[in-house]
């Protein structure tokens, strides 16, 4: 076995093991390190820290890869539906044309939401922000969906599985409804996955919609480009939240909320506001770059930078061919589009992006995409969360099965006063 050597002061030294991934990357595994040492590993951000061994997405930031379960994002987004790569996440292989059918049957069996809770939408303030609503929504699940795990333990598993892939898609399109104020739309059997979802959002029963295909298309390949991104801010928080034995309707609802920040999912939203505020201020994008490099604001660039990422994201790539085909389709040009273009080109030309690797990332184009398809600037974190649930459900299970799984509980570096005593209230200032 391969050994890291550690040396304290320069006299001490420690084995530390390394693990080798299948793509040949080292670790080194500290798990034994403080019991050894009496020291920990300081690390905010965890930027170099591996929290688990992981069967589900490949990504190598330096070179641009993102594949799942091995399979290239770039052929799945081609070749399969989201609900298909759903499968592939969450079960470890594709589904064949039987398993898909059947899925797909489950998947519409499953699709109602309880009448009771179909009155908790409309005591929403107005201005309520959608994610709110979908964080609260998918965490009663487990009120009225109950997980009795005394039964069959693997049957329930995949009965919650299986209702909260489907009615997390009732609730984003409810959520919707609410937010208009018109009544809402159950989902219909003879609609696949992402039609069902246009068709709960946009139709009317005065005005006959039917939902377009270039859309559907489109919704499916943005949704697999958001299915998983290995140990993000919110698959992490889904991971913990499961690591104390939090089930899984718990779990996505953290993981909702932690999408929800700018910083995360919440870019997509934040990228449109940005590329409106320069068209109404019909400023040029010079100054948008200019404030973006400023230390002393704390204006970024939204849609740009990665933590991982230090090439072209892949899924930005395909996200602005998407938004190229649904524009095309729909005959129109956004005037954002042709910001988001300079924006782009001003960036990639500019010193501090170029020696930072500062490249778009996925919430670039996508905002563009759900603006064409009439999907409000605030649901877009929504359709985040949507396409990310089969990830989130994929490494819930995978830590539930993991051989190696403790809770999640990290150390500190505690810089705080070292012992005090209460003093008297009368004495305190
Ligand atoms: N605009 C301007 N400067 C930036 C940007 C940006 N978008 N992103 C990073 N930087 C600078 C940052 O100021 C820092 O500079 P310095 O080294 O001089 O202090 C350097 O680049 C490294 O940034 P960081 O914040 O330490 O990097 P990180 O890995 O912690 O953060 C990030 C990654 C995605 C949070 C960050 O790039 C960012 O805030 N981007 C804008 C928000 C965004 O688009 N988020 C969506 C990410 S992709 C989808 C998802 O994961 O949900």
């Amino acid at each position: 076995m391969k050994k890291a050597e550690i040396f304290i002061d320069g006299k001490k030294s420690f084995d530390l093991p390394i693990i080798i991934d299948t793509m040949g990357n080292q670790s080194v595994d500290i798990r034994n390190l403080r019991q050894q040492t009496g020291m920990i590993t300081y690390d905010p951000g965890f930027g170099n820290t591996g929290s688990c061994q992981s069967q589900i997405t490949y990504l190598d930031g330096e070179k641009g890869i993102l594949r799942y379960r091995g399979y290239a994002i770039e052929d799945l987004v081609e070749h399969c539906d989201f609900i298909e790569v759903a499968y592939l996440l969450i079960h470890g292989y594709l589904p064949n044309k039987h398993e898909r059918e059947r899925y797909a049957e489950l998947l519409n069996r499953h699709s109602l939401l309880h009448a009771d809770m179909q009155s908790f939408f409309r005591r929403y303030p107005d201005h309520s922000h959608p994610m709110s609503i979908l964080a609260a929504m998918v965490v009663s699940l487990s009120s009225f969906y109950e997980i009795n795990l005394e039964e069959d333990p693997e049957l329930q598993i995949d009965l919650t599985v299986t209702r909260l892939m489907s009615k997390m898609r009732t609730i984003a399109a409810f959520t919707y409804r609410k937010m208009k104020g018109t009544d809402f739309i159950n989902p219909s059997y003879k609609y696949s996955y992402c039609a069902n979802f246009l068709n709960m959002m946009f139709s009317s029963p005065v005005v006959p919609y039917e939902p377009n295909p270039t859309q559907i298309r489109a919704m499916n390949k943005l949704l697999i480009l958001h299915a998983d991104h290995e140990q993000n801010c919110s698959t992490t928080a889904v991971r913990l939240i499961g690591s104390a034995g939090g089930n899984l309707y718990s779990a996505v609802s953290g993981g909702i909320c932690a999408l929800w920040g700018p910083r995360h999912g919440g870019a997509n939203q934040a990228v449109i506001e940005m590329l409106q505020q320069i068209h109404t201020d019909g400023s040029d994008v010079k100054q948008a770059i200019e404030r973006a490099k400023d230390k002393n604001d704390p204006y970024r660039l939204m849609g740009f930078g990665h933590r991982v990422y230090k090439t072209y994201d892949p899924r930005a790539k395909i996200a602005r061919e998407v938004c190229e085909e649904v524009l095309q389709d729909m005959g129109q040009r956004d005037p954002l589009l042709d910001i988001a273009e300079e924006l782009e080109q001003a960036a990639l030309s500019d010193d501090y992006f170029k020696e930072k690797n500062l490249y778009p990332n996925v919430d670039f184009y996508t905002g563009i995409i759900f603006r064409a398809m009439g999907i409000p600037t605030n649901m877009y974190t929504v359709m985040f969360a949507l396409g990310r649930l089969p990830g989130w459900i994929a490494h819930w299970l995978e830590w539930h099965h993991d051989p190696f799984e403790r809770i999640g509980r990290p150390r500190q570096l505690y810089m705080g006063p070292t012992s005090r005593v209460v003093p008297p209230i009368e004495e305190r200032e």
